[in-house]
C-alpha cells in the first residue's frame, strides 16, 4: 500500500514538471552579484512557463520598481531601467498565473562588471602569488568587489546558459579567494580603489588553451582557421601535455562565453597566448583581434545593445618562460598580440589596453617558470590601462616608452621615444640586423647585440659599429626572457612602465 502511494505521488510530481518548467534565474544570476550600473542597463533572464506573465521587482532601501519581463520559448528576459552604482537591492522575479512562483536575489549591487578570460596565467590562483597570505587576508576589506567563476566545460555547439557554475556570486573571503584568479581579483580590487563603487568579476578561463577554442566559427573564418587541426599534443607547459578536446575550435566559446552574452558587462581582461606560441603562431595577429571584434559584436547583440559594441578590452602581453630560449615563439606572439603595432590601443585594436610583463620573470616559480608569481604588477599595469582607456581618466600613463622614430645609419642608430625615459646599461638587448645587401630583415637574419652609447631625455643612441655590411633593422627585447626582474634597459621616466618589445625594418 505504502509503495503504491509513493509511486502515484511521483507521477504527479513529474507530470507537473513537464507542464511547468522550474521558474528561476539563469545560472549566472545570484545573491551577492553585481549588475552593470547606469548608463548601461542590466539584462536579467531566466526560465519560465510560456503561458505565464513574469515581472521583476527591484527593491532598494529607498525605492521599489517593477518591470514586466518578456516571455518566450521557456525563457523570460528583462532589461532593467538604468540604476546608479550602489545597493544593496533585492531582485525578485515573479511568475504570475496558475503556476505562481517567485525567486529573490538578495544583496545585489550595481557597479561595473568585468569578464576575465584566458589560459593558465589568468587561472593562476591568488593563493600562489608572492605575498599570498597578505593578499588573502585583505579580502574581507573589499566586500564591494564580488566574484563569480564559470566551471570548466566544453561544447560542440553554442549553449545559452552555463552548464555548471564553479563559484556562485560571492563576497570575497580569504578561503574563496584562494581559489580565484589572482590577476582577475587584483585588477578588480585596484579598480575598486580608484572607482569607489562596486565591481563584479566573472572568471571564465581554462589553462592550456589556444585562442581558437575561445573564438566563434565566425571569428575563425576571418582568419581561415575553420579547419580543425590536431593540436592535442601542444607542450608549452609540461603538465598540460595530455591530449585535450579543450583545444578544439570554438569549444570554450560555445560553453563558457556564449552563455554569458546576455549579461551586460563593462569590459573584459585577457591573459592568454602561451599555447599559441606552438600553434598557429603566425595567425595570432589575425585571430586575436578577430576574437576581440567578435566578442564585442556578440556581447553587444546578446545584451540587446547594452554592452558597448566596442567595450574596453585589456590584455597582458606574454611574460617569460625559458631563460635561455632562443626561438620559442614568445617574441613573435607578443608582437602579434598588438596586431604588429607593438603597442595598444592601435589602429587595428581600438579601445584596448595592454600590460607589458616581459620584465617580470620568475625562474623559481614552483608552478613552472611559465607562471610567474608576481601578479600584482601585472594587475597594476592593467588597471592603469583601464583607467586611461576604459574610464578616460586624464593624466594616467599606462604605456611604456615606444619609438616614434628610428634613424638608422651605418655607424649608429637613434631611437626617439614617445615620452621621457629612464635608462640603465645593465644589459644589451637592442639588436641590429646586419645584411649583405639592402633587404628586409626577418627572424632568420643576422642580429647583433648593439650597446647603448648615450641617451637623452627621450632618446637613445645605440652603436651599429659591429656591422660591417648593411644596417637593415633594429629590434628591442626580442627574446623570451630579455632581462632579470624589473631590470630591462628602458623604462618610463618614473621607472614604472617597461618599454615594450619592438622590431623595425629599414627596407620594408
Ligand atoms: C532583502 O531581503 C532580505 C531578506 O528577505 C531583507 O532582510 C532585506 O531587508 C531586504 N533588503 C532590501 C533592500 O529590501
Ligand atoms: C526554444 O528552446 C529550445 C530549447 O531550449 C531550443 O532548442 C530552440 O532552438 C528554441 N527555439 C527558438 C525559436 O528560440
Ligand atoms: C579552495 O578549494 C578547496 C576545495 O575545492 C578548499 O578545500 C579550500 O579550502 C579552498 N581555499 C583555498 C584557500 O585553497
Ligand atoms: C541571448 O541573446 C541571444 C542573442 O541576442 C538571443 O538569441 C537569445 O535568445 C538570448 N537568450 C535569452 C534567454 O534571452
Ligand atoms: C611583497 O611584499 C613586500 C613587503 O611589503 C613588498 O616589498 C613586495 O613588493 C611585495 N611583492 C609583490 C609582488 O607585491
Amino acid at each position: 500500500m505504502v509503495g503504491r502511494y509513493v509511486l502515484s505521488l511521483l507521477c504527479v510530481v513529474s507530470a507537473a514538471n513537464a507542464v511547468w518548467p522550474e521558474f528561476r534565474f539563469a545560472s549566472y544570476y545570484g545573491d551577492h552579484m553585481v549588475l552593470q550600473k547606469a548608463p548601461e542597463r542590466a539584462v536579467l533572464w531566466g526560465y519560465a512557463s510560456d503561458r505565464s506573465k513574469v515581472f521583476v521587482i527591484l527593491a532598494g532601501q529607498q525605492e521599489i520598481k517593477k518591470q514586466a519581463a518578456y516571455v518566450q520559448n521557456g525563457t523570460w528576459r528583462v532589461t532593467l531601467d538604468p540604476v546608479n552604482a550602489g545597493g544593496p537591492y533585492n531582485v525578485t522575479a515573479v511568475q504570475q498565473g496558475p503556476a505562481h512562483a517567485q525567486v529573490t536575489l538578495t544583496d545585489v549591487l550595481f557597479g561595473d562588471v568585468w569578464l576575465c578570460g584566458g589560459q593558465s596565467n589568468m587561472v593562476f590562483l591568488l593563493s600562489k602569488v608572492f605575498n599570498a597570505s597578505e593578499e588573502l587576508a585583505l579580502a574581507p576589506k573589499f566586500s564591494h568587489v564580488r566574484i563569480f567563476m564559470a566551471a570548466l566545460e566544453l561544447s560542440k555547439k553554442e549553449l545559452i546558459d552555463l552548464p555548471k557554475v564553479e563559484m556562485p556570486w560571492s563576497l570575497p573571503s580569504t578561503e574563496l579567494l584562494g581559489n580565484f584568479s589572482a590577476v582577475c581579483w587584483l585588477f578588480g580590487r585596484y579598480l575598486y580603489e580608484t572607482l569607489g563603487y562596486p565591481v563584479g568579476l566573472v572568471e571564465s578561463c581554462w589553462g592550456g588553451t589556444p585562442v581558437e577554442a575561445w573564438s566563434s566559427p565566425r571569428a575563425l573564418h576571418k582568419c581561415s582557421l575553420e579547419e580543425q587541426e590536431d593540436n592535442s599534443y601542444l607542450s608549452v607547459s609540461p603538465n598540460e601535455m595530455e591530449p585535450s578536446p579543450k583545444r578544439d575550435n570554438s569549444v570554450l566559446w560555445n560553453a563558457m562565453i556564449h552563455p554569458l552574452l546576455n549579461m551586460t558587462i563593462q569590459g573584459a581582461i585577457w591573459y592568454q597566448g602561451e599555447d599559441n606560441t606552438q600553434y598557429h603562431l603566425d595567425k595570432y595577429g589575425c585571430s586575436f583581434p578577430a576574437m576581440i571584434d567578435d566578442w564585442r559584436a556578440s556581447f553587444h547583440q546578446g545584451s540587446g545593445g547594452q554592452t558597448a559594441a566596442d567595450f574596453p578590452f585589456g590584455f597582458v602581453q606574454l611574460s617569460t618562460h625559458f631563460k635561455g630560449a632562443v626561438k620559442d615563439g614568445f617574441p613573435e606572439l607578443r608582437w602579434h598580440q598588438t596586431a604588429g603595432y607593438g603597442f595598444s590601443p592601435n589602429p587595428r585594436m581600438q579601445n584596448t589596453f595592454m600590460a607589458v610583463a616581459l620584465d617580470l620573470p620568475d625562474e623559481g616559480s614552483p608552478w613552472g617558470s611559465i607562471h610567474p608569481r608576481d601578479k600584482q604588477d601585472v594587475a597594476h599595469r592593467l588597471t592603469l590601462g583601464a583607467r586611461a582607456v576604459a574610464y578616460r581618466e586624464k593624466g594616467v600613463s599606462f604605456q611604456g616608452p615606444f619609438p616614434v622614430k628610428v634613424l638608422l645609419s651605418q655607424d649608429s642608430i637613434n631611437i626617439f621615444y614617445t615620452q621621457a625615459i629612464s635608462v640603465s646599461l645593465s644589459i644589451t638587448i637592442f639588436e641590429i640586423c646586419c645584411t649583405k645587401v639592402q633587404e628586409p630583415c626577418s627572424s632568420d637574419s643576422k642580429w647583433l647585440p648593439a650597446p647603448i652609447m648615450q641617451w637623452g631625455r627621450s632618446s637613445v643612441q645605440v652603436s651599429a659599429a659591429m656591422c660591417e655590411e648593411v644596417v637593415s633593422g633594429l629590434r628591442y627585447a626580442w627574446r623570451d626572457w630579455p632581462c632579470d626582474f624589473k631590470a630591462c634597459p628602458v623604462y618610463s621616466a618614473d621607472q614604472e612602465l617597461p618599454a615594450p618589445p619592438f622590431t623595425t625594418n629599414r627596407w620594408p
